[in-house]
């Protein structure tokens, strides 16, 4: 049979206008329930969430985290009413999670072992099952399933890394295992059956006050005074340091890792994957992905006998988007095997990572990041690393060494299933400016709308052509800014989160766009079928001026709120969506609660199931 290369899905719902309020929006004839929100306890070794912020760590260990971001349902049954939600946990609001916000004094020290111990278990990942019962969704409380991954939790380390000299620690002398996952923001899934959860900026929970490496210093791991939340500041005397906390000061202190904590940092930066369907396992940090500040990780269209392709940017401005090639070829068998990890091995360990060099003239270059890799002043790679390990450890310096093309903050990427095009979102950069220049691929100055970048992958694994899909922009716009021709019904800025579902339709999230666009309204999420807008000679198009009806706005977040993480039930009938950093959602009726640091309630990110009233399938 033909494989049909435009999705025949087309959207059945009218743009909806922006809004500001402490509510979401929804097209006419659908429905949003809150779900999961932080504090919710998910295991029996936590209490209810309380409203003055006074659970404890121990609570929130067993309960949803903060900051809800990527986010996967797998199916438990073949309707779709029962499955395993995975969900990221980015970071936290201190101000919300303890009853008067942090404890840290004019120093940034702080006191209260038990706010720092609640602060890391708020972090990382959330498995919970969930239950649709008379159309409404239900966390199936104390599940068997049910688990929490923190910022604690011990995790595996495979791929080039596992074992090498720079991931020996104290607690892991063989340099096999590392101690939690933090700022898990994008996410990606495998044809197997497992969750990836990404580990973004990571290098702010860490500090070297002595002589830094120049792997640090490229990734910026923090140098002055206290860590992003202070964590290490508890650690205890230099004699009694308490291990949990005096791990994230990576100052060289003894004569060996043995002696001190300077590896810790190297066992984060990657692409962790989670195998939801069996419980207490052991998560891995598939280090092969390579090392950087991982917004999201997604694998391209899936082709038997060929190798698996996993595309994650960097998101930081001016850094770049890598891919990684399987070593391993795809076998569908694969997609049911029992040992969902051991698929992991096969395809995740050994392979190639690439990043991408974008050219003028729309065609783009994967340049590879191995000892054989050329560099951009000729030579190889192997004129600065003694192996991959150490190439892995500071991927973004070896990828500057190769001449990648630096990006405005490369985010989620998405792959349409009909054409196999890969979409990025290239949430902003205003700090591009007439010294750092602009590139074909990021061509706007003070670029604070952002765009969404395209490619097709080439013949080879090395090559691919581009285009730009859609500038953000607010709808009044000068047409040197609203290149896309926006209108008051799709006008965007920040994309961010992006997904396809199976029928074809990408999703469009923003997280904190510019004045112009937040000021008609908050942070949303729009709809677009891409494979339909081709060319009679079956060339795809961008968004113009002529094709507007076709990008639509479909859902708006509450005041304060960044909306992230797409999933969708395999009958299309509840998308899920994380509600991250609202201001005053999700509660109404909150009047009488405590008001700490002038909060007018607690706010606690959350979940939002979205259905059809009639419980039909969504967008179209
Ligand atoms: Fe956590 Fe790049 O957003
Ligand atoms: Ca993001
Ligand atoms: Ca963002
Ligand atoms: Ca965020």
């Amino acid at each position: 049979p033909s494989v049909p290369t435009a999705s025949s899905a087309r959207l059945g719902f009218n743009s909806i206008p922006g809004s500001k309020i402490d509510a979401v929006s929804v097209p006419e004839g659908y429905t949003a329930q809150v779900l999961a929100p932080w504090g919710q306890p998910i295991m029996s070794g936590g209490s209810e969430w309380k409203r003055d912020g006074s659970n404890n760590a121990t609570d929130q260990a067993n309960a949803m985290g903060m900051h809800h971001d990527g986010l996967h349902f797998f199916p438990l049954n073949d309707d779709g009413s029962d499955g395993l939600l995975c969900v990221n946990h980015e970071y936290i609001d201190q101000n919300a999670l303890h009853p008067n916000g942090s404890d840290k004094d004019a120093d940034g020290i702080r006191s209260s072992v038990d706010q720092v111990r609640k602060e890391i278990n708020a972090h990382g990942v959330a498995v919970v099952r969930i239950q649709l019962i008379a159309n409404e969704w239900k966390v199936v409380d104390n599940d068997p399933l049910n688990r929490r991954y923190t910022g604690a939790t011990t995790m595996n380390i495979s791929g080039p890394l596992a074992n090498s000299d720079k991931l020996k620690t104290p607690f892991s002398p063989d340099g096999s295992q590392a101690r939690g996952t933090l700022n898990n923001c994008g996410n990606g899934y495998t044809p197997w059956g497992t969750y990836l959860t990404c580990e973004e900026n990571w290098p702010g929970y860490f500090i070297n006050k002595g002589t830094t490496t120049a792997e640090q210093d490229r990734i910026g791991i923090e140098t002055s005074s206290t860590t992003r939340y202070g964590w290490e500041t508890v650690a205890g005397s230099p004699e009694e340091r308490v291990d949990e906390f005096a791990r994230f000061d990576v100052t060289p202190t003894g004569n060996s890792a043995m002696d001190d904590y300077r590896n810790e940092a190297n066992g984060h930066g990657y692409i962790v994957e989670v195998d939801p369907y069996t419980a207490n396992s052991r998560a891995v940090k598939r280090t092969a992905l390579g090392r950087f500040r991982h917004e999201g990780c997604t694998f391209g269209k899936l082709t038997e006998g060929k190798p698996i392709t996993f595309y994650s940017g960097h998101d930081s401005r001016f850094e770049y988007m890598y891919k990684f090639v399987s070593d391993a070829l795809w076998d569908p068998a694969d997609a049911d095997a029992k040992n969902r990890m051991a698929m992991g091995d096969k395809y995740m360990d050994a392979g190639t990572l690439y990043v991408a060099k974008f050219d003028a003239d729309g065609v783009g270059t994967w340049l590879p990041l191995t000892m054989t890799g050329s560099t951009k002043n000729g030579g190889t790679l192997a004129d600065h690393f003694t192996s991959l390990a150490e190439i892995i450890l500071n991927t973004a310096g070896a990828a500057d060494l190769v001449g990648a093309t630096p990006m405005d903050r490369p985010e989620w990427c998405a792959v349409d299933p009909f054409t196999g095009s890969v979409y990025l979102t290239l949430t902003n950069n205003t700090r591009r400016n007439a010294a750092t220049g602009t590139n074909p691929a990021n061509p706007r100055l003070n670029n604070k709308f952002g765009h969404i970048i395209r490619w097709d992958e080439g013949e080879t694994h090395t090559t691919f052509s581009w285009d730009i899909f859609v500038f953000g922009s607010d709808a009044a716009g000068d047409a040197a800014t609203n290149l896309s021709g926006l209108n008051e019904f799709n006008q965007f800025a920040s994309p961010d989160g992006l997904a396809f579902d199976k029928r074809g339709i990408m999703w469009i999230q923003t997280d904190n766009g510019a004045d112009e666009v937040q000021n008609y309204t908050n942070d949303q999420m729009l709809a677009v079928v891409p494979s339909m807008l081709t060319d009679t000679d079956g060339k795809q198009q961008t968004i113009d001026d002529a094709n507007q009806g076709e990008l639509r706005r479909f859902f708006v977040g509450p005041n304060g709120c960044e909306v992230t993480g797409f999933t969708i039930t395999p009958d299309y009938t509840t998308m899920f969506v994380s509600i991250q950093h609202p201001g005053n959602w999700p509660y109404s009726d909150n009047a009488a609660q405590e008001t700490p640091n002038g909060m007018t309630l607690r706010p606690r990110a959350s979940l939002v199931a979205i259905r059809k009233a009639d419980g039909g399938a969504l967008g179209v």
